[in-house]
């Protein structure tokens, strides 16, 4: 079922989430099947549990190749539930985000670029990578939403900080909503 996803401001963003202790539970296959058809609905590149008021440790991400960016690189449609991350170096790399709670706009974020993830897939198996750039990305923006941290509470430099049609034009830029 398509949820409706919470706006910036809307206090429920801003708790820190619970674990998931329950795998395999009816509950939890719902919450993924509604996170995974709102986060189609958006044409999104990722979705947090917080986003659709679920106080969940639960986060779903993926985007394949786009045709009109085909330089961007997959990330493969992941379940992640109580995740850790841990950053492989201390460089940093800046990017533009966008988020489906803070529809409209987007920001320039410093990341980790280099990351090792852990974290439970539905059934509750362990699962680790380590990955970089983008995917990296990708990962600490939905992570950052079970802390009550959302992408703009990360920018260093409002002058990179606005409506994509100011920012961009006619060029849209390459990182969908997340
Ligand atoms: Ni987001």
């Amino acid at each position: 079922m398509i949820r409706e996803v919470l706006r910036m401001g809307d206090s429920r963003l801003l708790r820190v989430a619970q674990p998931v202790t329950d795998f395999g539970s009816p509950q939890l296959a719902e919450l993924l099947q509604d996170m995974r058809d709102t986060m189609a609905h958006l044409d999104g590149a990722g979705l947090a549990a917080p986003q659709i008021g679920v106080d969940l440790r639960v986060v779903i991400f993926g985007c394949g190749i786009n045709p009109r960016y085909p330089e961007a690189p997959p990330v493969p449609d992941t379940v992640l539930i109580n995740p850790e991350l841990v950053p492989l170096s201390a460089e940093e790399e800046e990017g533009w985000e966008g988020c489906l709670s803070v529809p409209g706009l987007r920001g320039w974020v410093p990341r980790w670029r280099f990351l090792r993830y852990t974290g439970y897939d539905e059934a509750g198996q362990r699962f680790e990578r380590t990955v970089e750039g983008f995917h990296a990305r990708v990962v600490q923006h939905e992570c950052d939403h079970l802390d009550g941290i959302l992408y703009p509470m990360r920018v260093r430099d409002f002058r990179r900080f606005g409506f994509i049609a100011e920012l961009f034009g006619d060029s849209v830029e390459s990182s969908a909503d997340s």
